[in-house]
């Protein structure tokens, strides 16, 4: 049966981002190789899934404003997580239903091998967790599939802001996590199929509660080799906690915990046919006419030999560079300039601090008194300095930094992965040229590599 309300819903939705893409474009600090949709606003990253040979991602997306409301699911693929094509928006609030916004959820594979959505459905009044299936392999057209939990379902236990579906498959069973608060803290709730490919679901439990916050957004659970991560966002930070399920199964505990990917927010997570996680979340970057809101770069979320967690860029962004500029083995008092980096670059810097008492990068910068984006090293306190803030990172021998300038975005990695920012810029400084200071003292650049990137492929051709 065609879901004649659900055909004119994406119909109307999509007419109003089309509307506004050359208007999105014409802004020359709009970041070129983060993925956003074609216009408009979003924010969570939803159910990342590798299916058939695509990545496919979803978003939480507002087609009728560069604000946050009437959210839909927005759906892209890409065959490497960098050059993106724009699919039609996935998923409607069905208004005949009482269904006001599509909130962030997951994918997982049924039985039969073919993705599922899972999402939390706002407006009836109480929050539910509704499915929806593809009618076809390429995940484009999708129908709503009923109902898999109410909050009847962990009755007389109250959940509050009871949210954000991630299901953990496992053979034989399923199961899904929640976020919300209990109580005034924020949890995590997790419920068990029936193991008969029914998809009937029940409550085993609230598994986590937050040590001091008091709400829990976009849970997401993984493995990474021994352990497991618990991915938790609220208050707009992502809190990685490191640890495991009690003997009996029906707590995680936490042996540490850490700030991961600061300035994103609403992390979701992939699973790699090696094992590997990836790891998506959203910058909410904007202020212009037509967009609002990208996401980090995807990153490979991993643990240390100390179990601490790191994210590192996915490799694949390689594909971007066009040009590469490097400095090797060289002693530097003073500054060194280099004129014509361009806006949209990849740094990779490895520096040896010598004596100096403090080391200054400059990033689109433009001439002597004209405003830059600087990030600078303490190398006394090892206070790492960016445009988001301050950051202390470990003792070593030598500085080595990565980081990314996408105009008016940016994301830095230092401190081994343990340190990631993600961060929207001002949009005053607008040259193309690069900076570094050695303050106070000599420094070594064992190397640095600037390399030139482009913007990434929006292709709008299914965008219809
Ligand atoms: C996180 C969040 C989710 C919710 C969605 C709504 O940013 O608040 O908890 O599902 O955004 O857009």
């Amino acid at each position: 049966v065609r879901d004649l309300e659900g055909e004119k819903a994406i119909r109307e939705a999509m007419i109003a981002v089309r509307g506004v893409i050359s208007t999105a474009e014409e802004d020359p600090q709009r970041p070129g190789f983060h993925f956003r949709p074609p216009a408009r606003w979003m924010n969570d990253p939803n159910g990342p899934i590798f299916y058939d040979g695509w990545y496919h991602l979803f978003y939480q997306h507002n087609p009728y404003g560069d604000g946050w409301g009437n959210m839909h699911w927005g759906h892209a693929r890409s065959r490497d997580l960098v050059d993106w094509e724009h699919l039609p928006i996935a998923l409607w609030p069905s208004k005949s239903k009482g269904e006001q916004h599509v909130f962030s959820g997951s994918t997982f594979l049924d039985d039969d091998g073919r993705p599922s959505i899972i999402y939390t459905s706002i407006g009836r009044p109480d929050p539910e967790q509704w499915l929806a299936r593809p009618l076809d392999d390429d995940l484009i057209e999708w129908e709503k599939a009923g109902t898999a939990l109410t909050a009847s379902g962990h009755r007389p236990f109250t959940i509050e802001e009871w949210r954000d579906p991630f299901v953990v498959s496992w053979p034989g069973h399923r199961w899904i996590y929640c976020g919300g608060r209990h109580e005034g803290r924020g949890m995590v709730a997790r419920y068990v199929d029936a193991g008969d490919g029914s998809e009937r679901w029940s409550f085993s439990g609230i598994v986590f509660h937050h040590p001091t916050l008091d709400l829990i957004e976009c849970p997401n659970l993984v493995h990474v080799g021994e352990k497991q991560i618990l991915l938790t966002s609220m208050h707009g930070r992502i809190e990685a906690f490191v640890g495991g399920f009690s003997r009996n199964g029906y707590t995680f505990v936490p042996e540490r915990s850490a700030i991961v990917a600061a300035g994103s927010y609403a992390s979701q997570t992939g699973l790699e046919k090696d094992g590997s996680v990836t790891f998506y979340s959203w910058i909410n970057v904007g202020g212009a006419v037509g967009w609002t809101g990208c996401m980090a770069l995807p990153c490979i979320l991993d643990l240390d030999d100390e179990d601490h967690p790191t994210l590192t860029p996915i490799p694949a962004l390689r594909k971007l560079r066009e040009s590469t500029q490097e400095v090797k083995g060289k002693s530097l008092t003073g500054t060194l300039t280099l004129d014509d980096i361009g806006n949209q670059v990849e740094l990779i810097l490895d520096l040896d601090p010598g004596l100096a008492s403090r080391i200054e990068l400059e990033l689109a910068f433009s001439g002597p008194d004209q405003p830059s984006h600087r990030v600078a090293f303490d190398p006394a306190t090892f206070t790492l300095t960016t445009p988001r803030g301050s950051v202390v990172i470990r003792p070593a021998a030598s500085l080595k930094l990565h980081i990314f300038l996408d105009r008016i975005v940016m994301d830095l990695y230092a401190d081994g992965g343990r340190v990631s920012q993600n961060m929207g810029l001002s949009r005053e400084p607008k040259g193309e040229g690069f900076r570094l200071h050695s303050i106070g003292g000599a420094i070594t650049i064992n190397s640095l590599q600037i390399h030139r990137l482009r913007s990434a492929e929006f292709d709008l051709t299914h965008f219809h």
